[in-house]
Formats: structure tokens, C-alpha cells, sequence
């Protein structure tokens, strides 16, 4: 007997096939991150970075979202889209970095610090929403500091590692929460300055969640979308990659005379390539699921959804800017 959510042998082309039929029968859009596996972003009408997909949600006008990320992505969709219905392959696509910052000590630490503006980057909780003032992603996140008035102080969470590179950028002083990514947390300097040394004419890119002492070495440090377009548009014939291994597929789509070298990661990280395990347990086989039975959902109680939605649109109106 076939249950619900085992389906019968079937080839990634016979799924995403059956994904392409059910996206138009259905009228629902696919937004998916860098960082997922390669047969799902094929699938995707767009890919992009957390502000990319989060703008690509306010503006969509299909009935269902399929969100092929991680859970405070596919929950900001929904926050900017009550009615629409929006579907995560697997609930338990989470984020270390949204998991460091707990509710209940995150009030705490603000109600101790009643004079300052809280910033909190968009890979936080729906509920850490609801305590900012203003919500920030890696690609507009030195825009939003600069944004706040000099004489204002500013708490910054959960991303320490951001934070740290924020106020190096910005001059400003910041109260930081204590939350790193595990991903970017685990690429290994001394290795990657002994590639560097292998190719002398590499320029090394790094995501602005990675550590301070792989930053300083970095010639640029940006968002997802931020690195794909350095790589265009950087003359020079090597690039050293310090960012989820996801990334190396759009990426390659895009740069095709160039190499790309995926920065190495500290033995003990149990796969040693970066890979980010939130990300990749969404598979096209639970995407295609989610697609037909119309689940698992997001769903957000409205008291917070509309508390959340506030620092959010902030967001996206001085992005526009
Ligand atoms: P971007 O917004 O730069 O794509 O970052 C998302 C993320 O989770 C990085 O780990
Ligand atoms: Fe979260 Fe890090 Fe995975 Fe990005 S790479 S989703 S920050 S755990």
C-alpha cells in the first residue's frame, strides 16, 4: 500500500515534471535559496538571497508559496502574505542562528536595555520579529545601521559574527546576542590561506556570517546574491568560496570561464564541505509533496504575524530607497 508520503520509485525528471504541471494547476510559485540542493532550484521560477526572496513574496500574486529554504524564510513569506498559503517542504528546515536567539531570554536582554533600537537580521523567529524595531538581511544590513540616527544606541542579533563586521563597517558601537551560523562558523582559516597560497591570483569571497579573522582576508564580503555578482563582474581567474556549497551551482550557471573553489571546512565538521544540513533536508521528492497535499503550512498566529510584519515592511521600504 502507497501512504501519503511515500511515493512509488520515480526519477527527478518524472518529478519535477509532475512539479511543473501542479505549479500551473494550482497557480503557486517556487522561491528557493542558493543553498538548495540543485534539482530543486531547477524547478525554482526564482532564486535568490533572504531580501531577493523576501521581496520576490510581497509582490508575488500566486495563490501558493512554496518556499524551498529554511523555516524563518518561509515564515517571513507568510507574514507579508496572511491570505496566500505557504508551504515548506519539511517543517524541520530550522537555522542555528534563528534557534540561538530564544523568545523569552531575548526579552529579557532587551527589557535591560530599554533606550536602544533593536535590529534583528531576518534569520530570527517570527516571534523575535515582534521585539524589533527593524528587521535587516546581510544584503541591505549596513544600509538599515546607517539608517538608525548616530545618537541611538542599537542591540544587534542574533548573528554575532555579523554584528562584529557591522560595526567595524559603520563605526557603531552595537550591543551584539551571542548566535553564530554552525556553517560558516566551520571554515578553517589556516586552510584557506594555504589554497590561497596554491592559487596566488584567487580573490576570496566570504559571507559577512563568517568569522572575523576569515573577513579581514576576504576581498569581498556579501550577501549570497552580493557574491554571485562580485564573481561576474571581478576579473580574475579564481575564486575561493566561503559560503554554503549550494551556491557554487548558480554561480557556475553564471560564470562559466572562471574556477570556483568551495573554501574548506574543519575536519570535525561531519560532512567537511560546508554544507548546511537545514537547508538540505528539503529534497524535490518533499517538495513535490508539499505541492500536491497542499502541506505542511506555515502557519502564524495573526497577533504576532501582524506585530512581526511592521519591522519587516521597514525593511523592505528603506531597501527601496
Ligand atoms: P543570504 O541572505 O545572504 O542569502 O543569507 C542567508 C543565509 O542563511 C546565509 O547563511
Ligand atoms: Fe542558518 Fe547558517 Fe543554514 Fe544559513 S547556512 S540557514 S544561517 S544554519
Amino acid at each position: 500500500m502507497i501512504t501519503k508520503n511515500i511515493i512509488p520509485a520515480t526519477t527527478n525528471q518524472e518529478l519535477s515534471e509532475s512539479i511543473f504541471k501542479l505549479k500551473k494547476e494550482k497557480n503557486a510559485v517556487i522561491l528557493a535559496h542558493y543553498y538548495q540542493e540543485t534539482a530543486i532550484q531547477d524547478v525554482a521560477d526564482y532564486i535568490g538571497d533572504s531580501l531577493g526572496l523576501s521581496q520576490q513574496a510581497a509582490t508575488t500574486d500566486a495563490d501558493i508559496i512554496v518556499f524551498a529554504g529554511v523555516h524563518f524564510m518561509a515564515e517571513t513569506a507568510k507574514i507579508l502574505n496572511p491570505t496566500k498559503k505557504v508551504l515548506l517542504p519539511d517543517l524541520n528546515a530550522g537555522c542555528s542562528l534563528a534557534e540561538s536567539c530564544p523568545p523569552d531570554a531575548f526579552k529579557k536582554f532587551i527589557l535591560q536595555h530599554p533606550q536602544h533600537i533593536v535590529v534583528t537580521y531576518i534569520n530570527c523567529s517570527a516571534e523575535i520579529k515582534t521585539l524589533s524595531n527593524i528587521v535587516c538581511t546581510s544584503a541591505n544590513a549596513e544600509k538599515i545601521i546607517n539608517s538608525i540616527p548616530k545618537n541611538k544606541p542599537i542591540i544587534f542579533a542574533p548573528d554575532k559574527n555579523l554584528g562584529k563586521y557591522l560595526m567595524h563597517k559603520t563605526g557603531r558601537e552595537m550591543l551584539l546576542w551571542n548566535g553564530a551560523c554552525v556553517v560558516h562558523e566551520a571554515f578553517a582559516i589556516e586552510k584557506i590561506l594555504a589554497l590561497h597560497q596554491k592559487y596566488p591570483k584567487a580573490h576570496i569571497v566570504a559571507h559577512p556570517e563568517s568569522e572575523e579573522h576569515i573577513l579581514k582576508i576576504a576581498h569581498y564580503v556579501g550577501s549570497t546574491t552580493g557574491m554571485i555578482n562580485y564573481v561576474k563582474n571581478t576579473d580574475a581567474p579564481e575564486f575561493i568560496i566561503a559560503t554554503e556549497a549550494g551556491i557554487l551551482n548558480q554561480m557556475a550557471k553564471e560564470v562559466t570561464n572562471k574556477s570556483l573553489i568551495p573554501a574548506p571546512a574543519q575536519e570535525d565538521n561531519h560532512c567537511a564541505c560546508s554544507e548546511c544540513a537545514y537547508m538540505k533536508v528539503n529534497t524535490l521528492e518533499k517538495l513535490y509533496l508539499c505541492l500536491k497535499d497542499e502541506s505542511p503550512e506555515i502557519i502564524i498566529e495573526e497577533n504576532i504575524r501582524k506585530k512581526a510584519l511592521a519591522p519587516i515592511l521597514k525593511m523592505l521600504e528603506i531597501s527601496s530607497l
